[in-house]
């Protein structure tokens, strides 16, 4: 019996007027895997996560989530289903200390915002699962600072455990590494290899480091198309692939 993905894109296509963003994209993500998605820029990596979140609405194809077709969904309802995309830096409030932000996160994975002033969420403390949640990306030692006096690196792990808090089924991570040091980006994919057993990562990376440090398999797209899917061994050796993205790599 095949395996069946988690995640699976079949025949997703997207235009913004003349240029094809996303032309008949086929891809799927498993359990207990981290997939990479590279390639140019422009190339549709970003415009694909935004059609899987339900940010964007595609012009053909479907996306299925453990074999239901979501393809019509609203980003929310999806999100509640557990695709989890990280760095909404919306949903995050500065004003308030880290706990506090995963105490609401929870009350609202638990449908406490439809009603706050409901005795049950009012007298759940969710201290507990938000400190087991900074636990998993290592910030318990800031659980009471205030966000707006958070590192990057620091801001990106309570992101992380935020999109940890709805219990995804899966994760979309667009340039995760974008903007943090080389100490704060290991710490970023230590951390990945522990949650990609959690949820399986979508990853959108350019720096080609991270990439083969993390994936377990690799996407290439080159103007909307995918031009190759495969493990390390194979990306590096393909012809195709060295010419559009490697090639001056090496
Ligand atoms: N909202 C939009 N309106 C018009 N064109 C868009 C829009 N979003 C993306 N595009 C175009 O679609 C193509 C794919 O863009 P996308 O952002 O998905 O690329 P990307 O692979 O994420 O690139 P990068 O590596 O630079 O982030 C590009 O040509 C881009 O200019
Ligand atoms: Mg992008």
């Amino acid at each position: 019996m095949m395996k069946k993905p988690v995640l699976k894109i079949d025949k997703l296509s997207k235009s913004f007027g003349a240029i094809k963003a996303n032309d008949n994209l086929n891809l799927n993500l498993f359990k207990n895997e981290i997939h990479a998605l590279i390639g140019p820029n422009g190339s549709g990596k970003s415009t694909l996560v935004k059609q899987i979140s339900g940010f964007l609405k595609q012009d053909s194809g479907q996306i299925y989530l453990e074999e239901i077709d979501i393809s019509n969904y609203s980003a929310e309802h999806r999100s509640r289903m557990g695709i989890a995309r990280s760095f909404q830096i919306s949903s995050v409030i500065n004003s308030f200390k880290v706990i506090d932000n995963l105490r609401l996160s929870l009350m609202g994975r638990d449908g406490g915002y439809l009603n706050p002033f409901s005795n049950i969420y009012r007298n759940k403390d969710y201290s507990d699962e938000a400190f087991d949640l900074l636990k998993i990306v290592d910030l318990t030692n800031k659980a009471n600072d205030l966000v707006s006096t958070l590192s990057h690196g620091d801001k990106r792990k309570l992101e992380i455990s935020l999109a940890l808090s709805m219990n995804p089924k899966l994760l979309l991570f667009d340039e995760p590494m974008a903007g943090l040091d080389k100490t704060s980006s290991q710490l970023m994919i230590d951390l990945f290899k522990k949650l990609k057993v959690k949820a399986p990562i979508l990853l959108i990376e350019h720096d080609m480091e991270t990439v083969f440090a993390l994936a377990d398999r690799i996407s290439v797209l080159d103007y909307g198309s995918l031009i190759a899917s495969g493990n390390q061994k194979e990306i590096k050796s393909n012809a195709k692939v060295q010419e559009v993205y490697l090639g001056d790599e090496n």
